[in-house]
């Protein structure tokens, strides 16, 4: 049985996608320091799968341990790169750490990789490598410019995706594929797992859905004076299920054929675009739910209005998100109860 390594794997969007490789026969291993995840996300992974995925607790940047611990399994076929500092205004603050954590981390996993002959990586990085794209890169698409990143953390995807390009022009037996994932929301529809944010959260939908239960007084709509429909910011807000889905699509790929390139690059997202005001009506609608909210400033460094063209993904992968925004924000809300019980 094909065994695959995820680091980051207890994270949100690992955990999910831990779910999506089981079911479709993999075994996993899962690599994670639990810096920004729970223990306990591997029985919401058992009570959904049946069984349970092997965990090593550790840190990735940490060599002398992975290559121990890689010794161990010789069933690697593909390893999916999670594992990363993701909060961009802490990355601000504390650049070193991001650059330690997600660049050190990624050198020292292709070096284990190498050591190994372990030949497949799937990577997690984002469509903020865009920054704002210009009109006629709206929707953009994989040719739309890389621009100077807006904070480290955006810099380290930037960096991760040369050092991989620079790895695989340089050792012919790697390849790669790079995800640039848009706005993902949402969570297991069984409620099992889902996004656990740390402290008071960044992103809008946990702001959302701990707003609806009261745990925070009022959600803040940063800005209502963009040049958009309704004035307050546009992304393209995906289903973390439909993600995932495109990881084991993309392993499978690399498993199955030959890369056209060696390294190859993906946008994941729906293709539409939502404002945030679309998106707080459209949450208070489903679930019948108020959000109290207020309009205030901009928020610095955010970008007006992005959202994928998704069809370098559709067409070549064989992948579609198909979940409908209504039944994305209803998972929210119900992960929110859940974890509110
Ligand atoms: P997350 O924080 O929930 O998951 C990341 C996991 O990695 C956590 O469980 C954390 O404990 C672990 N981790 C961090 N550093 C580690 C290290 N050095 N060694 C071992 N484990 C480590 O984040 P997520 O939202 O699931 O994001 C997963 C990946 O996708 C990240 O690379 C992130 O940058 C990228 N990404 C996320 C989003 C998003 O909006 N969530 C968007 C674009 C890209
Ligand atoms: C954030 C990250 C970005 C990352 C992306 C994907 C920043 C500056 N950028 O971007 O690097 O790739 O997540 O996960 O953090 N909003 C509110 N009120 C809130 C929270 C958010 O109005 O309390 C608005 C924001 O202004 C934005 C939208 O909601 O328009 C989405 O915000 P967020 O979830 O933080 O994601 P991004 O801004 O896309």
């Amino acid at each position: 049985m094909a065994r695959i390594l995820v680091t980051g794997g207890t994270g949100y969007i690992g955990s999910h996608t831990v779910v999506e490789l089981m079911q479709s026969g993999f075994e996993v291993l899962i690599v994670d320091n639990l810096s920004n995840s729970n223990i306990q996300v591997l029985d919401g992974i058992e009570k959904i799968v049946g069984r349970r995925p092997d965990f090593a607790q550790l840190d990735v940047a940490d060599l002398p341990k992975m290559r121990e611990l890689l010794e161990k399994y010789t069933d690697i076929v593909a390893v999916i790169h999670f594992a990363a500092s993701k909060a961009v205004g802490e990355s601000v603050e504390k650049p070193l750490l991001y650059y330690r954590n997600n660049v050190l981390s990624l050198v020292n996993l292709l070096e284990v990789m190498k050591e190994r002959g372990i030949t497949n990586l799937v990577f997690s990085s984002s469509c903020t490598v865009y920054g704002q794209p210009s009109k006629e890169h709206l929707p953009v698409d994989e040719t739309a410019p890389i621009q100077p990143a807006l904070s480290p953390y955006g810099n380290t995807k930037q960096i991760n995706e040369e050092i991989i390009r620079d790895e695989a022009h340089a050792d012919s037996s790697l390849n790669a594929i790079i995800l640039r994932y848009f706005n993902p929301i949402g969570a297991h529809p069984s409620a099992l797992i889902g996004e656990l944010p740390n402290g008071v959260p960044n992103n809008l939908l946990p702001f959302v859905t701990q707003t609806a239960a009261g745990l925070r007084k009022e959600l803040k709509i940063f800005g209502n004076d963009y040049n958009t429909p309704d004035g307050s910011c546009i992304r393209d807000y995906i289903n973390v299920v439909d993600l995932a889905k495109a990881h084991v699509v993309a392993v499978n790929r690399m498993l199955k054929v030959e890369l056209r390139d060696r390294v190859e690059y993906f946008n994941l997202g729906t293709g539409r675009g939502l404002s945030v005001i679309e998106i707080v009506d459209t949450f208070e609608k489903v679930t019948g739910v108020k959000v109290p909210h207020t309009i205030v400033g901009r928020r610095e460094g955010d970008i007006e209005k992005v959202w994928a063209d998704p069809r370098k993904a559709n067409e070549v992968l064989g992948w579609k998100a198909t979940a409908t925004v209504e039944e994305t924000l209803l998972s929210a809300w119900n992960w929110q109860r859940h974890l509110s019980e």
